[in-house]
């Protein structure tokens, strides 16, 4: 199924702010690499503002915890992929595109990719239902740039335990999937880059930190420059 065969406008390009998304499996390193994106970002002198799905708006934080707290009704994949987009038109509409359109480059923690690598590559939710509700969800707006950090699910995995033995954090109900849907997940990540090899970058999440930051920030600052 061709998901990413339609790109509907990257309305961010007209609008004056820039849209860059984080994707990727469990544990992949995504928060520190947005803090650390968002510090070099301040230091170039851009407004920038940090999100993220699901979770975003006071509503998304609702279904957040509806969708992931453990002990929570368990949801079957349509009601999930609704419920996550849901959670993302009321980020897009009351936070994402007014901040692009006040000229801010956002960074959201997940998007789009994420409810058809969970719920799509994942759970078999039909591909093509998932893009017409994404269309109604997003009106369109995809990131400029999607930085897709890859790593084999069980290493993220570990890392996630790992921060809850030491009591950093919490696992929600994805994380006590079982490895097969994980797997499932990285490959749908790596098939949506594939088909839009402009919008994505693919690192590898295994690589240090301080590596990877170096990467990122060459990216983004191409994506900056050209206006
Ligand atoms: P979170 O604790 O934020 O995990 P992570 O640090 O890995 O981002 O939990 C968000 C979970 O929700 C994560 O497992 C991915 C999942 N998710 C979906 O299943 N569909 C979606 O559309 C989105 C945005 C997230």
């Amino acid at each position: 199924m061709d998901v990413v065969g339609v790109k509907p406008g990257r309305v961010a390009e007209a609008s004056g702010g820039r849209f860059v998304t984080f994707e990727g499996p469990e544990g992949a390193g995504k928060t520190t690499q947005i803090a650390r994106l968002r510090a070099r970002l301040e230091s170039d002198g851009q407004s920038v503002l940090v999100t993220r799905e699901p979770g975003g708006t006071p509503l998304g934080g609702a279904l957040r915890s509806l969708m992931l707290d453990t002990g929570q009704i368990p949801l079957a994949p349509i009601a999930q992929a609704l419920l996550m987009s849901a959670d993302r038109a009321q980020h897009v509409a009351s936070v994402i595109r007014p901040a692009l359109q006040a000229g801010t480059v956002v960074i959201s923690d997940r998007y789009v990719d994420s409810l058809y690598a969970y719920q799509g590559f994942g759970d078999g939710v039909d591909l093509a239902s998932l893009k017409a509700i994404s269309l109604l969800a997003t009106d369109g707006l995809l990131p400029d740039l999607t930085i897709l950090l890859d790593l084999e699910p069980s290493l993220g995995l570990a890392r996630k335990r790992q921060a809850h033995e030491k009591g950093v954090s919490e696992l929600n109900t994805m994380d006590r999937r079982p490895i097969e849907f994980h797997q499932r997940v990285r490959g749908g990540f790596k098939e949506l880059a594939v088909a839009d090899p402009t919008r994505f970058v693919v690192l590898d999440a295994t690589a240090p930190a301080g590596i990877l930051a170096t990467r990122i920030w060459r990216s983004v600052e191409a994506m900056i420059r050209v206006r």
